[in-house]
This record gives C-alpha cells, structure tokens and sequence, in this order.
C-alpha cells in the first residue's frame, strides 16, 4: 500500500515514537529514506534544479548574497534565477503544492497526522542552494519538515533560550520584530548558540525543524530540499477566531468603531461608553463559554 505523510517521512520510526521525542518541541531527524518517500522522489519536477525551473509557472525568490537569508529576496523570472543562482545566490520557490496533486496530498495527510488546526497554512517550499552557501542562523515562527533531494547540507541546530513559542521569525543582525519584542525573555544572541547541534543532510535524510529553534545551514554541492511548512496557529489564534464570529452575530459589535480618534472630546467620550457597555454584555456571557463550543467553531465536527 502507498504510505503517504508522517509515517512515510520519519520511516522506520513511528508516529507514537515522533510525538513522545520531538513534537512538537524537538528536532528530528532521519536518513536513508527511500521506497517510503518514492511519490515524492519521483515528481518529475524534483528531479534536478533545471526541471523545476523548466516546469516553474511564476516567478522565483532569490536570496541577496547580503543577508542570505529570505528577510532580504528579491524576486525574478526562472530564467534571470538560473543565472543568479549560478552567481551564488540561494533560490526559494514557494507554494509548489500549487503545480502537484501529490505534494497538496502529502499536505492534508501530513497536516491530519499532526492534529492541526483548520486554520494552519500548509505549503510546499523547495530550497535551491548554491554550493558553500545556506542561511543565516535566524528561527522560524512556522514548524518545517525538510527532506532533502539533492546535494549535501549541513545543518546548525541550537534551542532557543531567548524566547518560547515566538510568532514571528528572527534572524540574527536584523531588526526585531515589535511584536516580538514585546515578549522576549532574554536578548537575542550576536551569532549562533554555542551549544549548536551538527546534522548533515544527505538525498533521502529528513529534519523536523520546531518552531523557534535556531538554526543555520550550508550546502556542500549544489542542494535541493523540499519543505513542508505549517504555520502554528496558537490558542490566541483560535480564541480571537471564536470570539470574531461570536461578536460579529451582533448588530452592535458590527456597528462603525465611530468617534475614536475624533478632535470633539465629547465625540470619543461616547465612543468610551459605548465600548463599555459592549464589554459589559461580554464579561456576562464568557462565563458559559466552553472549549467545546470554541473548538467546534474553529474545527468543526470531524
Ligand atoms: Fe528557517
């Protein structure tokens, strides 16, 4: 039978296995993948960097050789790419789920093996690098499962101590995300966590990266990974969610947010007051709100 999704790539490990070890905080890794990630190796626009720009129907990310890394990308067309990756430069094709049935397969099972939300977005990245080059060490808010098809990586790996369950990505050098900042526990380091973890990916390995973990990589050969990447919608997400569609049944919370910066003090004084009484009929229902009724808005009946 065609194995599809999580136990294909963590193969010959379990699912039990993968949720006690690593989900969804620790990396994994496994190598020497082979008749279990066949639909995937077999894509015919995977075979090489040239077929995917061959088959490629948009335009391509290139990464600047300044940052090296997708907070400085420019973008271009899979001919101007080519050249610019044999400048050097590392190439970011993004949502090639939209070109392959097989990879939007891969994406539903992956995402229902993991119990993920309704609302996570799900898609396929695939990474072209140039030999000698990778990214700079930064983190990610998204969780990504790397398997790599071409090429050699190696990668750097470091827990992160400056911040849990962040929900945007930083990479080291560049500026701080307000948001970000607004709840980091300690300062981000200068360079790459001394306590950094090697992992050479070689055709056939696969890396669970979690979210917020360090990491920094470099190619030996010309590299090609494929991504699968989820967001990670958090219980904020999921109760703001439930809350919108809640409020959004009454006439008074769809009302105009009227008078809120207006110059007339009287003006914003009535804006107040309403909120207020708005706020006052809320704190009166929360007390029945359940996480049944909550999750059954957000996921509905499976
Ligand atoms: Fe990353």
């Amino acid at each position: 039978m065609k194995q599809i999704g999580l136990s294909a790539l963590i193969a010959p490990h379990s699912a039990e296995e993968f949720f006690k070890q690593a989900w969804p905080k620790r990396p994994f890794v496994v190598h020497d993948l082979g008749q279990s990630i066949l639909p995937l190796t077999q894509i015919s626009f995977l075979q090489s960097l040239n077929a995917l720009l061959n088959a490629w129907p948009n335009t391509v990310e290139v990464h600047l050789p300044d940052v090296s890394d997708e907070s400085s990308a420019v973008d271009a067309t899979p001919q101007n790419a080519r050249k610019l990756f044999s400048n050097k430069m590392a190439l970011l094709f993004n949502n090639v789920q939209n070109i392959s049935d097989e990879l939007q397969n891969w994406l539903s099972a992956l995402r229902h093996d993991l119990g993920l939300p309704h609302s996570t977005y799900g898609r396929c990245i695939v990474y072209a690098t140039p030999d000698g080059k990778g990214t700079a060490p930064h983190f990610d808010q998204n969780i990504n499962f790397v398997l790599q098809l071409h090429g050699t990586k190696k990668w750097w790996l470091a827990p992160n101590e400056s911040v849990e369950n962040p929900t945007q990505r930083f990479t080291i050098g560049q500026p701080l995300d307000p948001e970000l900042a607004s709840y980091v526990d300690a300062p981000m380091p200068k360079q790459m966590p001394k306590d950094r973890r090697e992992i050479i990916l070689k055709p056939g390995s696969m890396l669970f990266v979690p979210r917020g973990f360090w990491h920094s990589t470099e190619a030996n050969g010309e590299a090609l990974a494929l991504n699968f990447t989820f967001s990670q919608p958090t219980w904020v997400d999921l109760f703001t969610l439930a809350l919108r569609s809640r409020l959004s049944l009454s006439p008074d919370w769809r009302e105009l947010a009227d008078g809120v910066t207006s110059r007339d003090e009287q003006r914003r004084l009535i804006a107040q007051q309403k909120l207020d009484i708005l706020l006052a009929d809320l704190v009166e229902d929360l007390p029945h709100w359940r996480a049944a009724d909550i999750l059954g808005a957000t996921e509905g009946d499976r």
